[in-house]
């Protein structure tokens, strides 16, 4: 079974939402996958994600709203096939954690036109509605074809 962890920074808006879109496209195409997220930084632990990820995703049949947050550990490395970060400053953070090549492979940016996805903590809800279809837009790549 194909592991994959979202990264972001806060781990409270971007990669939870990430996650729950992984999630539900993989039970929608009957694909067994275990996915979480993390955040670079802890300035959240253990906090739901933000109010407006989680109101957007469940308008889309997206339900996050069991998610807590937590700061990336080493150990995530051994544990998930995939780190799909959203922007190239997770890229960076991981690369100065990975420990050996293997972990290095494993660092991707989620968007596969390597574009990032914006952070929305100070936007609206306009804001966390664009950054659904962003996302959107590429998880069946990662849950088939990855
Ligand atoms: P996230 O967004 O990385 O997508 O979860 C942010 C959340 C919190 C902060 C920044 C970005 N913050 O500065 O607290």
């Amino acid at each position: 079974m194909k592991k994959i962890l979202c990264i972001c920074l806060g781990n409270i808006c971007r990669s939870p939402m990430a996650a729950g879109i992984l999630k539900k496209v993989s039970e929608d195409f009957g694909i067994p996958m275990q996915v979480d997220s993390a955040g670079t930084a802890a300035y959240h632990n253990g906090e739901p994600a933000h109010r407006l990820s989680i109101k957007v995703a469940l308008e889309f049949g997206v339900d996050i709203s069991a998610h807590r947050a937590q700061p990336f550990k080493l150990e995530f490395f051994d544990q998930y096939d995939l780190l799909l970060c959203m922007d190239f400053d997770h890229v960076q953070s991981l690369r100065e954690k990975a420990r050996i090549e293997e972990d290095l492979k494993k660092i991707h940016l989620y968007r596969i036109d390597q574009t990032i996805i914006d952070d929305p903590y100070y936007k609206g809800e306009s804001d966390y509605i664009v950054m659904y279809h962003r996302l959107m837009e590429d998880a069946l790549y990662w849950v088939k074809f990855s």
